[in-house]
């Protein structure tokens, strides 16, 4: 079985990318043959700062390995490393219907709020089916927003197959339930593009001002909150806390015995806790860049073999050989 997934470097990575897809891609690494990939070209769509793609991009490969991503196990490389997917992405673009890319909530969510749409975000799907296609990839873990660009995928995956003959593999998304959308600082879906995000690295007084300053309603901490499910910190406690201890907070909250200020340095406190080990991790990786640059190269090597194998049958089958 081949699991492939992508994240961007498009800022820092918080606890959304890693409860939605990293967490779920590491334990995958260990039922199957695995390619984690930094999506530096779809980060084109949306950051115009050649430097900071630089840095974003070590700092994805460091947050990544830091958290357990073993390059023993998974190949992982940089897209761009990759330069065969731009091929494919043409290829594919000429069966994808316009009005299936008008449909993409990636394009239209930035549409709504005004941001300036250029060709590469409107075909952003297709980049991204090339991605999938080109490794030949069965299984492809992601929360919840990306689900609708691997449906793109296979939609466009069988059109192949019809119009020019069995070529591609037709992937799954895997969307776990719990972890699908984590809501970020605003309740809105966590996202880098949004500013609401609780990171995975940072440094602790920032990030414990972030935690203590979500905002909570006025009822006071004596006040019974039949509604403490709902409530923004507990439900991010659960994230990082065991299931009996954000249970007992939750129901601390529930019988107005615990007040929103000391739910939030809970919520810190475990927070902080949570990524203590992988915190000394990257501080040793970064400590060693050329082993990072390393693993880099390595899973490019090996990723760009298995891109020109598909590619290869791809070209021959659409008469392009
Ligand atoms: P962002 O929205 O912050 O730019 P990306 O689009 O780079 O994040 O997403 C990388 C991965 O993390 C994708 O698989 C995406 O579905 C997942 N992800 C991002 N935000 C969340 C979230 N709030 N909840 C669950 N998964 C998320
Ligand atoms: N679009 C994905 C995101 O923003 C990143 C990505 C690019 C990806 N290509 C992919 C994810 C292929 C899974 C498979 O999160």
């Amino acid at each position: 079985m081949r699991i492939l997934s992508g994240i961007q470097p498009s800022g820092a990575l918080h606890l959304g990318n890693y409860f939605g897809m990293m967490q779920p891609a590491i334990a995958l690494q260990e039922k199957g043959d695995a390619f984690y990939f930094i999506a530096d070209y779809h980060s084109m769509t949306s950051l115009f700062d050649a430097n900071e793609r630089r840095k974003n991009t070590l700092d994805v490969a460091l947050d990544f390995l830091a958290c357990g991503l073993d390059p023993k196990k998974s190949v992982f490389f940089r897209q761009s490393d990759v330069p065969e997917v731009c091929e494919l992405a043409w290829i594919l673009s000429t069966l994808t219907p316009m009005s299936m890319l008008e449909k993409a909530h990636s394009f239209k969510d930035k549409s709504a709020k005004g941001i300036p749409i250029n060709h590469g975000l409107f075909a952003y799907p297709v980049l991204m089916a090339a991605d999938i296609l080109i490794y030949d990839s069965n299984v492809v873990p992601v929360g919840q927003d990306q689900k609708q660009h691997v449906e793109m995928t296979r939609d466009i995956a069988v059109k192949f197959n019809e119009a020019y003959g069995e070529t591609f593999v037709i992937p799954e998304p895997q969307v776990k339930g719990e972890t699908a959308k984590v809501p970020g600082l605003d309740g809105e879906k966590m996202s880098k593009s949004y500013g609401n995000t609780l990171e995975i690295f940072g440094e602790e007084k920032p990030l414990q001002k972030k935690v203590m300053s979500i905002k909570m309603d006025s009822r006071t901490p004596t006040e019974p909150k039949p509604d403490a499910d709902m409530n923004l910190a507990v439900q991010l406690l659960k994230l990082v806390e065991i299931k009996s201890f954000s249970e007992a907070v939750e129901d601390k909250l529930r019988n107005g015995q615990i007040g929103y200020g000391d739910l939030k340095k809970q919520l810190f406190k475990s927070y902080w806790e949570y990524f203590t080990e992988a915190r000394k991790k990257r501080a040793e990786l970064a400590a060693n860049l050329d082993y990072v640059n390393s693993v880099l190269a390595d899973g490019a090597s090996k990723a760009r073999t298995l891109a020109q194998k598909v590619l290869h049958r791809a070209r021959k089958n659409c008469g392009l050989e």
